[in-house]
């Protein structure tokens, strides 16, 4: 009976092939599609089966009745959800015994046993559905009305506490000067941020931002999958272009042949043109974690070459606490926050090589590290170190091997630690330190 539906269901699409809304893009080739593309996935809509292909088209069209735009937009919305919900990549979550999305690692996976949904559930059961991603969706606008915070409390019971008289809203305006007239005023732009000429110069006091993570995820490549349905849906310049367009994506992507050095000039561009909106005294501010040097390297290089030093930094839980990444590898579970100003006013010079620096950071640790806080050390030894290597005079110049040489250090006190007990343990307070000499940017076999 569910095999003669099923070809029912294939057969009609076949029928009615052009005049179904789905989207008729070719995969981009890059790092995270490889998968896909080596198992001869070549379009979009191959990830997805008739049946779930026929069911978003009877929403499209019920969707697309919809008279107000605003209404209809909320809608497109909710179906985007759904998507990462209804296709033929999802695997199931035995321990939780429900359907995963397909992003739950931030990858494109490749799912040899897939689960099905129901496309617009049973009731309310079923992960992903489209009654249930609507129902997201409600909460999600409720949030906004009325924001709260959850905390467990003494006797471990979850505790919400809403943020009294606060909403997640804008006015949104369509000049920078209207910003200055319009209470809680937002001037959204959508595009490279390496080039924003209506923002004047040296008009802004704070840019706050969160720069992609090097190599950590596919921005361009996973939003794809969103974008190439709403490229069908939304009639707006925004959705214009076949694809995503990454030209101006600061990324490492080796499949779509974005290196070390284009991520590192991108990130200096847009670093550039926020010190030229940025007040002469005004802050960047920005995120970063990473597990693997180079990364850090190309960020510090970046703040530099830009015009900045560190001025300041903390660490704070990142985002994603359960993220499958972070659980079950040696990635960091926290975020550290860098508060960047331009290098323009004079600034005091560092005066120590960097072992003496180390080995003083060292004795300042009061005993042992215990395992948990050795992320937490390592993003205020990262901290110290980005603040001491950017605050190098003009004529200056900081090289790979000695910030490695710094890591290999930090490295070799981890390893040495006496864990037989475990103890609360003091963040070293490290001296400004000289870098050394040296004119090149050489990478010397360092991670
Ligand atoms: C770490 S994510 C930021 C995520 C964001 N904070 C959020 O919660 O959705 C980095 C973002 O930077 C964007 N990006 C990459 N290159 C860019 C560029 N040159 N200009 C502006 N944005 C860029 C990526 O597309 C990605 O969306």
């Amino acid at each position: 009976m569910d095999r003669a539906r099923i070809t029912h269901i294939e057969e009609t699409v076949t029928e009615r092939g052009e005049q179904l809304i789905f989207p008729k893009q070719r995969i981009l080739e890059g790092a995270s599609s490889a998968r896909w593309l080596r198992h001869n996935y070549q379009y979009y809509y191959e990830i997805f089966n008739a049946r779930q292909l026929l069911a978003f088209n009877f929403l499209i069209e019920a969707i697309q009745e919809i008279p107000e735009e605003e209404y209809q937009n909320a809608f497109i919305t909710v179906f985007s959800n759904s998507l990462e919900y209804n296709n033929m990549m999802t695997p199931y979550n035995y321990p939780h015994r429900k359907l995963h999305h397909l992003f739950n690692y931030h990858a494109m996976p490749l799912t040899t046993t897939p689960v099905e949904n129901a496309v617009w559930g049973v009731g309310s059961k079923g992960a992903g559905t489209f009654t249930n991603c609507y129902r997201r969706y409600v909460r999600a606008k409720q949030y906004c009305r009325k924001p709260f915070d959850k905390y467990k409390g003494l006797g471990g019971a979850v505790q919400t506490v809403v943020t009294k008289q606060e909403r997640i809203s804008a006015n949104l305006v369509s000049s920078f000067e209207e910003l200055s007239e319009t209470p809680r005023g937002a001037f959204l732009l959508c595009g490279g941020s390496a080039h924003l000429p209506s923002i004047p110069e040296h008009s802004v006091d704070f840019v706050i931002t969160d720069p992609p993570y090097f190599d950590s995820i596919h921005y361009s490549e996973l939003s794809n999958f969103f974008y190439v349905w709403l490229s069908c849906l939304i009639d707006h310049q925004y959705f214009a272009a076949k694809r995503v367009p990454t030209e101006q994506e600061a990324i490492v992507n080796k499949g779509m042949d974005k290196g070390e050095e284009d991520y590192q000039e991108l990130l200096s561009s847009v670093f550039k043109e926020s010190g030229r909106a940025l007040k002469n005294d005004g802050k960047l501010i920005f995120t970063f974690h990473h597990t693997k040097w180079r990364a850090w390297w190309t960020m510090l290089t970046a703040i530099i070459e830009s015009g900045f030093r560190v001025v300041d930094f903390f660490p704070v839980m990142s985002e994603y606490k359960v993220n499958p990444h972070i659980r079950n590898k040696q990635s960091l579970d926290m975020d550290l926050v860098l508060v960047c100003q331009k290098r323009g006013k004079p600034f005091e010079s560092l005066s120590l090589p960097p072992e003496e620096v180390l080995k003083r950071a060292f004795d300042d640790l009061s005993s042992t590290v215990s395992e948990n806080n050795d992320n937490k050390l390592f993003l205020y030894f990262m901290g110290e170190l980005l603040r001491t290597a950017s605050s190098i005079q003009d004529n200056e110049k900081v090289n790979y091997s000695w910030f490695a040489e710094a890591l290999t250090h930090f490295d070799a006190f981890l390893a040495n630690i006496d864990r037989s007990f475990p103890t609360r343990y003091e963040i070293p307070h490290i001296q400004q330190l000289r870098l050394l000499d040296a004119d090149t940017l050489e990478n010397s076999g360092y991670p």
